[in-house]
């Protein structure tokens, strides 16, 4: 249930016994910016937002919230791209104020934090004790840990540490009814039962509300080398991943896809940034090394490894970051892609996988498919090929007008969804099913497993409270 005008006095009474008042924000300019994500698909409402500052807080709201039938939304840096921390009326339960790091232990390599500790946080504090929290992506500025436990974040670094689940050694989570699950344990090996916490990872607050959370940590890294490579063809993209994997092992760290249509959108509209090579083919990919040697290793390794693929034909042309400026001018082409693409008259987004070795087929069949429906469309795909995740995004015929692209949202959806579908791919990859997938999730998920996952969530919460309406 929703709470109404009329509620609001008494619940802001009540609420007023568990937590101080400036916690409990009633104010629309405060509340304005939780109402919708930065990809700006879907305006929410709520006239009510809560900012615990601990478990015991949360706890008690959602005893008092599951005992009235009123629903809360959990947000965390509200960067997510499919709505899933959008209020629909609901109380937004905030849980940025709950931002201290608990513990770090560098003996265990590991750092409990709470669930609205910023990711850049704990990235430095793990470098501050000489070790390394690898999860990598765009908005590491300002999303929560508890985001990316609940969307199960990915990005630039899960070819070689994995997703955020990964990286989650404990977890302690506020159920439905207030109790509190302690499952912070910073081990690597406990096989005592069911893995619990795991239900809650990728689960968008739908079944529980994580407050805090151990995690893993990696040796410090020393060195880090970035290329960028003009490959031969798409298929060349994936030989020259194995031909790195094979020499380099360990030391791949990203290996990113970059089209020539999303280097030009880059040059073209990104902040003084210059193309690293000057013959540029159809596909290229970024490739970072990352060594916890601070030596020439990772340098010449690359190097090697890049002249092979070069006398091999894989690679036509590349080159190496050889100072900072050059290494960030490669990154920032990278994050230029997804900031500037909707200037080529607007973007249809889909964040898709399939397995790695049918990345080049799944591209080629997808592009002729929507450009069989749409002459002159212009796809681009691009991102975390390492790991089979392409985020592969449509852009409109050139001139075309943008209201009458949008009128084709849902065919292209569909072509790009049905055909990651038949290559064994996932619809959701990266970024979760919020509100914005709910329709693919019907038609392609198992039908057993959708069925599990309905049974757990009536399960974990009989009232429908937790982020109610989201995934299903
Ligand atoms: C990225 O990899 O940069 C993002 O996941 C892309 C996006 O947000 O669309
Ligand atoms: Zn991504």
């Amino acid at each position: 249930m929703k709470l109404n005008e009329k509620q609001l006095q008494d619940f802001k009474r009540k609420f007023s016994d568990i937590l101080n008042e400036k916690d409990i924000i009633t104010d629309q300019d405060t509340i304005a910016p939780h109402l919708s994500d930065w990809v700006g698909n879907i305006s929410g409402s709520s006239i009510l937002m809560l900012t615990p500052r601990n478990k015991e807080q949360v706890s008690k709201i959602l005893m008092l919230c599951n005992d009235k039938n009123i629903a809360v939304v959990p947000q965390g840096g509200n960067t997510g791209s499919v709505a899933s921390g959008i209020p629909n009326g609901e109380i937004i339960l905030s849980l940025k104020k709950m931002n201290k790091i608990i513990s770090i232990m560098p003996d265990d390599y590991s750092i409990t934090v709470e669930s609205g500790c910023i990711l850049s946080q704990v990235q430095d504090a793990a470098m501050e004790a000489s070790r390394f929290f690898p999860l990598s992506i765009g908005s590491e500025g300002s999303c929560t840990i508890g985001g990316n436990i609940s969307t199960n974040a990915g990005g630039i670094s899960v070819l070689k540490y994995g997703n955020m689940r990964d990286l989650v050694l404990g977890l302690e989570v506020v159920l439905q009814d207030g109790k509190i699950m302690n499952s912070l344990k910073r081990l690597r090996k406990d096989n005592s039962g069911y893995a619990t916490k795991h239900m809650f990872m990728g689960a968008e607050g739908t079944l529980g509300i994580i407050t805090a959370a151990s995690l893993r940590l990696f040796p410090k890294i020393e060195n880090k080398v970035t290329a960028f490579a003009s490959l031969r063809d798409l298929d060349a993209t994936i030989q020259l991943l194995e031909t790195l994997k094979s020499f380099s092992g360990e030391l791949l760290s990203s290996y990113e896809l970059i089209p020539k249509i999303g280097l030009d959108i880059a040059i073209t509209h990104g902040d003084d940034l210059k193309s690293p090579i000057s013959d540029v083919k159809e596909w290229n990919v970024i490739i970072e090394y990352s060594d916890t040697k601070n030596n020439d290793n990772a340098n010449e390794s690359l190097q090697n490894t890049l002249a092979y693929a070069i006398e091999k034909e894989l690679v036509c042309d590349a080159a190496i970051a050889s100072s900072l400026s050059q290494t960030q001018n490669i990154w920032k082409i990278r994050k230029a892609i997804v900031e500037h693409q909707p200037k080529l008259g607007g973007e249809i987004k889909h964040d898709v996988s399939v397995p790695v070795s049918c990345v080049p087929e799944f591209i080629r069949s997808t592009t002729q498919k929507l450009v069989e429906y749409l002459p002159g469309v212009r796809p681009v795909p691009y991102g975390h090929i390492g790991d089979g995740n392409i985020h592969f995004n449509v852009c409109p015929p050139r001139s075309y007008n943008s209201d009458v692209f949008k009128q084709s949202t849902e065919e292209i959806r569909e072509i790009v969804y049905g055909n990651a579908h038949t290559f064994g791919g996932s619809f959701a990859a990266e970024h979760g099913v919020g509100l914005i997938k709910k329709k693919q999730m019907l038609k392609y998920k198992d039908e057993v497993e959708l069925q599990l996952m309905k049974d757990l969530k009536s399960f974990l919460d009989p009232k429908n409270i937790l982020n109610p309406g989201k995934i299903f």
